[in-house]
C-alpha cells in the first residue's frame, strides 16, 4: 500500500492506494469521530462490496448501516440525495456519525454532496471502485449532482477524510468503465506530467489488461497530480481549471446526448480532442501532438470523435459552464504536451469549426 496526502492544513486527509484495502479497519478506525457509520452505495456495487465492507466495520465494533441507490448517471439527482437524507435521518444519525461513499464518482459526488449538508456537514469517506473514481473524482472534495440544465451544476467543496482505493475492486469493472478512467488517467499528462503521458503510451495495454502493478502506478501518480493542483488552488481560481480539459466540450456531450448515453470518461475523450483541435486552430499546438494524443487515446479503447448535435448546440449548453465568467467561455487549451493553459481568447468561428471538425 501507498499513502499520500491532500495537503490542506487541518483539513489534510490521506489517500490509501493498495489492494485488499477493504478488510483493513485499521485503516478506517482513526478516521470515525463514533462507532457509528452509513455507507451510501449503489445496486451494482452493493452485491460486490458491500458484504465485505460491513463485514470489516461490524467486525471492528462499529455499527453500520447502508443505503443502496439506483445506479446511473441518470440518478445523480435531487430524488436520489433524498434517499440518503431518508437513511441518514431514519437511522438517527448524528453530526458526527460519519458517511462512507462505496462506489464510483455518481456515489463519491453524491454522498460527499449529502454528507455537505446534512446536519450543514458531517465526516465522509470516499472508498472508490472505478478506475475514474480511484484518479479523480474521490480526490480533492468536488462534491455535486446534475441538473437538466448542466452536468455537476448544484454542489459544494466539501473534503472528504480519507480516500481509500482499494484497486483490487478493479477487477470487476466492465472494460468499457476501466477505458472511461483511462481518459482522466491521460489528462494528468496532458496537463501537467510529460514524464507520465510517455509512460502511457509504453503502458497503455498494460492497464488494459489490468496489471496490478501497472494500475498501482497510475492510480498513485494520478492521485498525486491531483491532490498537488488540489493543494494549491483547493476553490478553483486558478490551476485547479486545468484539470477540467474536455470538460466544458465534454459536459456539453452528456447533457446533450441525456445522462448516462456516453460515459463521463467518454465525454472527455471526445471533449480532449476538440480542445486539441481547437488549439491546433489557435497556432498553439502542432498538429502532430494532436496525431501523439488522438493515437494515444484510440489505444485506450476511447472514442475520438464526438456526437453531431450541431455546433451550435454545443456552444449553447457549453454556456453553462462553470468557468463562464462575465459571460465570456474560458476554455483549457494544450500548448504542448504536458502543458495546459486557461483562455478566453478563442474566437466563436473557431470554436464552432473546432466542434464541427472532430464531430462525427
Ligand atoms: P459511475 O459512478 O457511474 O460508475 C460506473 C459504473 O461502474 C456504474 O455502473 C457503477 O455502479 C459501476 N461500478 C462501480 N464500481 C464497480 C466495480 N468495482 N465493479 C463493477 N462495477 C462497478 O461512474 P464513474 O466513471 O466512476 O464516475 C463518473 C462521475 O464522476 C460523473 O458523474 C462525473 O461527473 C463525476 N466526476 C467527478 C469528479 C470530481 O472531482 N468530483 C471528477 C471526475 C468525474
Ligand atoms: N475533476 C476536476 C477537479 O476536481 O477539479
Amino acid at each position: 500500500m501507498q499513502t499520500l496526502t491532500v495537503s490542506l492544513g487541518e483539513r489534510s486527509y490521506p489517500i490509501h492506494v493498495g489492494t485488499d484495502l477493504l478488510s483493513r479497519a485499521e485503516l478506517l478506525l482513526p478516521h470515525l469521530k463514533q462507532k457509528k457509520v452509513l455507507v451510501v452505495t449503489n445496486t451494482t456495487v452493493a452485491p460486490l462490496y458491500l458484504d465485505r465492507l460491513m463485514a470489516t466495520l461490524t467486525g471492528a465494533g462499529v455499527s453500520a448501516l447502508s443505503v443502496v441507490l439506483p445506479d446511473g448517471e441518470q440518478y445523480k439527482t435531487w430524488e436520489t440525495l433524498n434517499l440518503i437524507f431518508d437513511a441518514l435521518l431514519g437511522a438517527h444519525c448524528e453530526r458526527s456519525t460519519t458517511l462512507i461513499a462505496l462506489g464510483g464518482g455518481v456515489i463519491g459526488d453524491m454522498g460527499g454532496f449529502a454528507a455537505s449538508c446534512y446536519q450543514r456537514g458531517m465526516p465522509f469517506i470516499q472508498v472508490p471502485t472505478t478506475l475514474l473514481s480511484q484518479v479523480d473524482s474521490s480526490v480533492g472534495g468536488k462534491t455535486a449532482i446534475n441538473h437538466p440544465l448542466g452536468k455537476n451544476m448544484v454542489g459544494a467543496f466539501y473534503q472528504p477524510q480519507l480516500v481509500l482505493a482499494d484497486i483490487s475492486t478493479l477487477d470487476t469493472l466492465p472494460d468499457r468503465e476501466l477505458c472511461a478512467g483511462l481518459a482522466e488517467v491521460i489528462k494528468y499528462g496532458l496537463i501537467r506530467d510529460p514524464d507520465f503521458f510517455v509512460w502511457l503510451e509504453a503502458n497503455v495495454e498494460s492497464l488494459l489488461a489490468r496489471d496490478r502493478e501497472a494500475l498501482a502506478f497510475a492510480v498513485n501518480r494520478s492521485c498525486s497530480n491531483k491532490a498537488e493542483v488540489v493543494a494549491n488552488d483547493e476553490r478553483e481560481t486558478g490551476e485547479r481549471a486545468l484539470l477540467n480539459l474536455g470538460h466544458t466540450f465534454g459536459h456539453a456531450i452528456e447533457t446533450g446526448m441525456g445522462y448516462g448515453e456516453w460515459l463521463h470518461g467518454e465525454a472527455v475523450s471526445a471533449g480532449t480532442l476538440i480542445a486539441l483541435e481547437l488549439s491546433r486552430r489557435m497556432g498553439l499546438l502542432t498538429v502532430d501532438d494532436v496525431f501523439r494524443v488522438k493515437n494515444l487515446f484510440v489505444r485506450a479503447g476511447l472514442p475520438v470523435c464526438g456526437p453531431k448535435l450541431g455546433a451550435a448546440r454545443y456552444l449553447e449548453l457549453m454556456r453553462h459552464d462553470k468557468k463562464v465568467q462575465d459571460g465570456k467561455l474560458r476554455l483549457v487549451l494544450l500548448k504542448g504536451i504536458g502543458q495546459a493553459v486557461i483562455s478566453d481568447a478563442a474566437r466563436e468561428s473557431d470554436i464552432l469549426d473546432a466542434i464541427d471538425a472532430s464531430c462525427t
